[in-house]
C-alpha cells in the first residue's frame, strides 16, 4: 500500500558546516538556498506510487524525453514550517496543500498521492533538516513538494504514466524584500492568466509560465505586480501576481472583507481560505463574490473601499496601494498598510508562530 510505504533514508556526507547554515539563515531570502536533504517518490501506472526515499539535495538524472519537458504535466505545491517559541516546529495545514495537489492532479490527468504519504514525506523532511528553520522573526522554512511526468515519450495521446513526486525546503526570509509595503499593480489587458475550462485553478507550472509576460509588463509600466482580470470580459478582477486577491469595506467596526469567488479560473489559496475563517473570528464579516474594475476605482474614489491585499503563503499579506491600468490610474489608502491588512497579517502569523492561540486546529 503506497501510503504506508517505508523511506529508504540516505543522509547526506557533506552536510552544511554550522557557519554556512549561519550565513544562509542571516540573510536567506526567497527560493535560493536550499537544505541538505529532499524526498523523492516514484510513481508507475503498474506499480502506483514506490520507491520513497529521502537523500541527500542535489539533480535528479532525467531523460530529455520526459513528457514534462514537452508537454508540461506538472504540479507543485507550497507551505512552511514555523519554528515556536519552545523550540518545536510546526507545519501549517498540510492536509490541505496535499488535498489541493490532489485536485490539480485530477485537472493534469496526473496520478492522485496518499495525503497521509504526502504530510509523513513533509514530516520527515523538515525533520531531518530542522536546523534549517530560521528563528528569525518572520523567517520560515519553505516547502516545495512537486510532481512531474518523467516516462520518456513524445506520444502525445495520452497522460505519461510515470511521475516524480519531490520536495525540497528553502530557508525564507521576507518574500518582498522592502517588508510590507503596499505595491503598485497594472491591470493587465493584454494577457490573462486563465481562460473557463482551462488549468488556472490548478497549481501547475504552466500556469506561471504564462504569467511571466504579464508581470514584465506590470513593471515596465513602473509596477510591482500584475492583476489578472478574466479571461471573457477582461473587467472582472481575479488573482495579483501569484496571490489572491481581498478587498476591505468600509473601516473599524464597520469593516469588511470580500475576495473574488473561485470560479475554475482562481487558485484555492490557503491563505485565502485562513483569511476567510479568520476575519469572522475578529468581527469583520467575509464573503467571496465578484468585483470588475470599475467598482473597484469607484470604491477607492468613494471612500468605500478601504484597503487591497494579496495574500499567498510566499508573501503572507501585500498591500496594494497603487493601481494602474492602460487608461486609468487611482491609489488606495496613504501610502501605508492598511489597519484590517495588518490586523488579519498579525492574527495569522501570531498562529503560525505559535505566539496566539490556534483554535482552528491550524498547524501540524
Ligand atoms: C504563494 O503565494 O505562495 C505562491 O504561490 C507564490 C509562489 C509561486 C512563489
Amino acid at each position: 500500500m503506497s501510503d504506508t510505504l517505508d523511506f529508504e533514508i540516505t543522509l547526506t556526507e557533506r552536510p552544511a558546516t554550522a557557519d554556512e547554515r549561519a550565513r544562509v539563515l542571516a540573510d536567506p531570502g526567497f527560493g535560493r538556498h536550499f537544505t541538505d536533504h529532499m524526498i523523492t517518490i516514484r510513481y508507475s501506472a503498474d506499480r502506483g506510487w514506490y520507491d520513497a526515499r529521502l537523500q541527500p539535495y542535489g539533480p535528479i538524472p532525467m531523460d530529455p524525453a520526459s513528457h514534462v519537458f514537452h508537454y508540461a504535466q506538472e504540479l507543485f505545491e507550497g507551505l512552511k514550517a514555523y519554528k515556536q517559541p519552545d523550540g518545536s516546529i510546526v507545519t501549517f495545514r498540510p492536509y490541505m496543500n496535499a488535498a489541493r495537489m490532489n485536485r490539480s492532479a485530477r485537472r493534469m490527468a496526473m496520478p492522485q498521492i496518499p495525503e497521509e504519504l504526502f504530510v509523513r514525506a513533509v514530516e520527515l523532511l523538515v525533520g531531518t533538516d530542522k536546523a534549517w528553520v530560521p528563528d528569525t522573526e518572520g523567517h520560515s522554512l519553505y516547502i516545495r513538494p512537486n510532481m512531474f511526468a518523467t516516462t520518456p515519450t513524445l506520444g502525445v495521446n495520452s497522460p505519461a504514466s510515470d511521475y516524480l513526486f519531490t520536495i525540497i525546503a528553502s530557508p525564507s526570509g521576507l518574500y518582498y524584500p522592502r517588508g510590507v509595503k503596499p505595491v503598485s499593480v497594472w491591470l493587465s489587458q493584454d494577457y490573462t492568466r486563465a481562460a473557463p475550462g482551462g488549468t488556472g485553478e490548478a497549481k501547475t507550472g504552466g500556469n506561471y509560465a504564462a504569467s511571466f509576460a504579464g508581470q514584465a509588463q506590470a513593471v515596465e509600466h513602473g509596477c510591482d505586480q500584475v492583476v489578472w482580470l478574466d479571461a471573457v470580459e477582461h473587467r472582472w478582477v481575479e488573482e495579483v501576481g501569484s496571490m489572491n486577491l481581498m478587498f476591505v469595506y468600509g473601516s473599524g467596526s464597520n469593516a469588511r472583507l470580500l475576495t473574488p469567488a473561485l470560479t475554475g479560473t482562481l487558485l484555492a489559496g490557503i491563505t485565502r481560505d485562513s483569511m476567510l475563517r479568520l476575519a469572522p473570528g475578529l468581527g469583520i464579516p467575509a464573503e467571496e463574490g465578484k468585483i470588475n474594475v470599475d467598482e473597484w476605482e469607484a470604491g477607492c474614489a468613494s471612500g468605500e473601499i478601504t484597503e487591497v491585499f494579496g495574500c499567498g503563503t510566499a508573501a503572507i499579506i501585500s498591500p496594494v496601494g497603487h493601481v494602474k491600468g492602460s487608461d486609468r490610474e487611482w491609489r488606495i489608502g496613504d501610502g501605508e498598510p492598511g489597519e484590517v491588512s495588518m490586523r488579519l497579517r498579525e492574527e495569522l502569523i501570531g498562529i503560525q508562530y505559535g505566539t496566539r492561540p490556534d483554535p482552528y486546529g491550524w498547524v501540524h
